[in-house]
């Protein structure tokens, strides 16, 4: 690391540090000089939380066919087979990259078979080809690697630093609109710094925090999206919002998944009194594709008026619980719930956005020099509906793509010169700091209400209208006052509400995860296509 008038400059900035970020230093600093920037502790991610695991053809019957074309049903039309197809075929190649790295994915026991590693099924996979550590495997690919990025003489590591803004030659006037740098707020000492760079990466997951109830940590506040979008980016489906099926319903936990896996290994979902109903839904009951499990619970919840439903694998035997469920076993059982004896209470909850910024095949965003990895890029992989592990596989396919592109480039791109420093000479400290969090939950709550797992015209245009407001009254609290961490994120949610809700308001039709009650089928009087919304500042595609 060089210091230049106090502006950072390395080869190449990853602003994120879950599995994307990760993987794509760990490859380039092979090569080149990398700043990791995460807003929280270093691992603080969803990619931590991840349970079910990581999907990749190694089963002995599966085939790349089988998961592409499971991949392309779930995505209900609008998966890019190309794109779906190389993630798949270098499936095998990630977690084998991952093994080499020390992740200690879970073996077969004697009983399934023979040896090897264990693989789970969720929902949509016609094979059994989820790769998993018990039902932490997030926790245990996030802490190895990070814990290998610390130790990196290439990689210097900047925790609690939140990314505000890119720096683009457009912003700066400049005839070359390549991404140089960003804008970062180094919170320990309440500054905001300057990082120049040759690349820039957007790692920075999704935008579950944009709804009241999620499965998604705090982190995830959509900035990457934001500020791509700010930067002159194009952002593609936002309308497809992945709803989980099973988050725990209980007054103490905050954001507890349970993994789709439960259901993989015979779990039944039951009404109060009992009853199983999927089978009442889709011919594959508890298998079914999300958004089908998600608004079959919905639909039950809303008919019989119940705060929640339950999921039951209590007949599976109590050694097989604890030994693939430990995490999610010992949190129920402190919660006064034994997953051995008992169903658990559940409710769907926001968890995944499939879409985000538009990119290629190599994670090349609409701005020279910026790439975009993760749940925050659009890849085209997911298509209207992702399917349960693809996200971690897609993590980790497209760092690896984008470590070939950016590291093919490197002697031949210079640092740009220093660049402005952050202007904070119009704002002062802010009066009513209230205004943030009223907006935040006014927002997270109408976005549940009016763009949720079931939407109508009507609903749409009243979030429309909120929306509005809120982003008029956001920005000018934005230019004047010192900017903070909650006002960074309030203001990013503000952007990716709006950008969710006009997307939503553009599809006609119902396809995927995004359903309306004023058009329930799909459209199919005209081929299938994505939503791309243009930015005012957008240049074309600059390569
Ligand atoms: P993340 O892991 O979310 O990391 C984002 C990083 O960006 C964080 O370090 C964050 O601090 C940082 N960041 C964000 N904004 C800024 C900013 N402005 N400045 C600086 N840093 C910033 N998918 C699967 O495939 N299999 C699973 O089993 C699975 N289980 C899941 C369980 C849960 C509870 C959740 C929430 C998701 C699960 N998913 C799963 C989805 C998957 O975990 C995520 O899509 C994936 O981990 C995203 O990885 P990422 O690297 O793109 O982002
Ligand atoms: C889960 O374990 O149910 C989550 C899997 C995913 O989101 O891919």
């Amino acid at each position: 690391m060089s210091k230049l008038n106090k502006q950072y400059q390395y080869d190449v900035l990853i602003i994120g540090s879950g599995a994307a970020g990760l993987n794509l230093a760990l490859l380039l600093a092979l090569q080149a000089r990398v700043a990791l920037v995460s807003k929280a502790p270093l691992t603080e991610s969803a990619t931590l939380y991840a349970q079910g695991g990581i999907s990749a053809v190694l089963g002995e019957h599966d085939s790349i066919d089988s998961h592409v074309e499971d991949t392309l049903t779930a995505g209900c039309g609008l998966c890019d087979e190309k794109v779906v197809r190389l993630a798949v075929e270098r499936g095998a190649h990630s977690i084998q990259w991952l093994i080499d790295h020390g992740i200690a994915f879970t073996q077969s026991s004697a009983e399934n078979g023979k040896p090897g590693y264990h693989l789970t099924r969720e929902g949509g996979h016609s094979h059994r080809r989820i790769i998993h550590a018990a039902d932490a495997t997030g926790r245990e690919v996030e802490t190895t690697l990070a814990g290998q990025a610390r130790q990196h003489p290439n990689i210097d590591v900047f925790e609690n630093h939140t990314a505000i803004d890119l720096i683009t030659g457009q912003k700066l006037g400049l005839r070359n609109h390549r991404c140089l740098g960003a804008y970062i707020l180094d919170e320990a000492k309440n500054r905001v710094a300057v990082f120049r760079a040759k690349f820039i990466v957007l790692a920075t997951g999704g935008a579950g925090k944009v709804y009241l109830y999620t499965s998604n940590p705090d982190v995830s506040t959509g900035d990457g999206i934001a500020m791509a979008w700010r930067a002159g980016c194009r952002i593609a489906n936002m309308e497809f919002i992945q709803f989980h099926p099973t988050c725990l319903y209980h007054p103490e936990t905050k954001s507890f998944l349970i993994t789709e896996a439960i259901r993989g290994e015979g779990g039944k979902l039951r009404l109060p009194d009992g009853t199983t109903f999927m089978q009442r839904f889709h011919p594959q009951a508890e298998l079914a594709p999300r958004d089908i499990v998600a608004r079959a619970i919905d639909h039950e919840m809303k008919r019989l008026g119940a705060e929640c439903v339950y999921l039951d694998i209590s007949h599976a035997s109590t050694n097989f619980i604890t030994e693939h469920f430990p995490t999610i076993y010992e949190r129920c059982l402190k919660l006064g719930y034994d997953m051995t004896q008992q169903a658990i209470p559940v409710v769907p909850a926001a968890h995944y956005v499939c879409g985000g910024i538009k990119t290629d095949a190599l994670g090349r965003s609409d701005i020279e020099g910026l790439y975009a990895i993760g749940e925050t890029a659009f890849t085209g992989m997911h298509g209207a509906n992702r399917m349960a592990s693809n996200s971690l596989l897609e993590c980790l396919v497209f760092a690896e793509a984008a470590s070939r592109d950016i590291l093919a480039q490197l002697d031949k791109t210079d640092i740009a010169e220093p660049l402005p420093e952050w202007d904070e000479s119009r704002v002062s400290d802010s009066d009513e700091e209230v205004v943030v969090t009223h907006n935040w939950h006014e927002l997270r709550r109408f976005m549940w209400n009016y763009v949720g797992i079931v939407r109508t015209d009507k609903r749409l245009q009243r979030a429309k209208r909120r929306i509005e407001l809120l982003l008029q009254e956001i920005d000018e609290y934005y230019s004047h006052f010192r900017i903070t961490k909650n006002l960074i994120e309030l203001r990013n949610l503000s952007v990716v509400a709006d950008l969710i809700i006009r997307s939503a308001i553009l599809r006609t039709e119902s396809r995927g995860l995004h359903y309306t009650l004023d058009a329930p089928q799909i459209d199919n009087s005209r081929p299938p296509k994505n939503t791309v919304l243009i930015p005012k500042n957008f240049v074309g595609k600059s390569k």
